[in-house]
């Protein structure tokens, strides 16, 4: 009897203390998981129109399992890759909020109906290595923040609306740009 009682006793501590790690980890990773997803929201937001292809963007599973992003391996719940390109869906603004998803490597909205300017918050992308615009409605200049992504190895921007002005000169300190 006491030995029943004992195991039980053990079992019930083993439970708590498994619920406390998963909540420990769970808190652990809460900063990034909840950044990504309110950029992510936010980004959304100003696409009101997308024929569908953003239904799957809804609080029923993870984002990282929502329609073209793509999760690190590495750092759990951080977005490395945004792809949207090609659906010809997309209808709206590029959010601010774009620049906040600080994992980005990889940004395609190509060949879409977006219109706006490119935000120049997307200077804060550190680690963007590839950025596709094409094929859109954009306008504005091209902002010179973009020069703060260093990785940055290809940028295509082309076909758009009426991206004016000058090519800002800082674009030619960027020590990685390809193409
Ligand atoms: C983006 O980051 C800024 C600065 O940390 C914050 O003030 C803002 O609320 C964030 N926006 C979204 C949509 O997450
Ligand atoms: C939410 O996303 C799931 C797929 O992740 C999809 O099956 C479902 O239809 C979506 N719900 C709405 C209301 O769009
Ligand atoms: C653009 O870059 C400057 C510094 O070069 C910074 O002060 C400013 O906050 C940046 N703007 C955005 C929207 O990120
Ligand atoms: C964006 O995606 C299209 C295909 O949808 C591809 O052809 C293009 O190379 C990509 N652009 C960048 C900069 O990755």
């Amino acid at each position: 009897m006491l030995l029943l009682r004992t195991r039980h006793l053990l079992q019930l501590l083993l439970l708590l203390s498994a619920m406390a790690t998963t909540q420990a980890t769970a808190t652990l990773s809460s900063s990034g998981h909840d950044d990504d997803e309110r950029a992510l929201v936010a980004v959304k937001a100003k696409i009101p129109s997308h024929r569908g292809v953003l239904a799957s963007w809804n609080q029923s599973t993870s984002y990282c399992s929502w329609e073209g992003v793509t999760c690190s391996r590495r750092h759990r719940w951080r977005v490395v890759a945004l792809d949207l390109s090609s659906s010809q869906a997309l209808a709206g603004t590029i959010s601010p909020a774009i620049g906040n998803l600080t994992f980005l490597r990889s940004l395609n909205l190509s060949s879409n109906g977006l219109q706006g300017e490119i935000p120049p918050s997307i200077g804060s992308l550190r680690r963007l290595q590839s950025l596709g615009l094409t094929q859109n409605l954009l306008t504005g200049g091209i902002p010179s923040n973009i020069s703060r992504c260093t990785c940055l190895r290809v940028m295509n921007i082309c076909s758009n609306k009426g991206l004016q002005g000058t090519i800002p000169a800082v674009i030619g300190n960027m020590p990685s740009l390809v193409f």
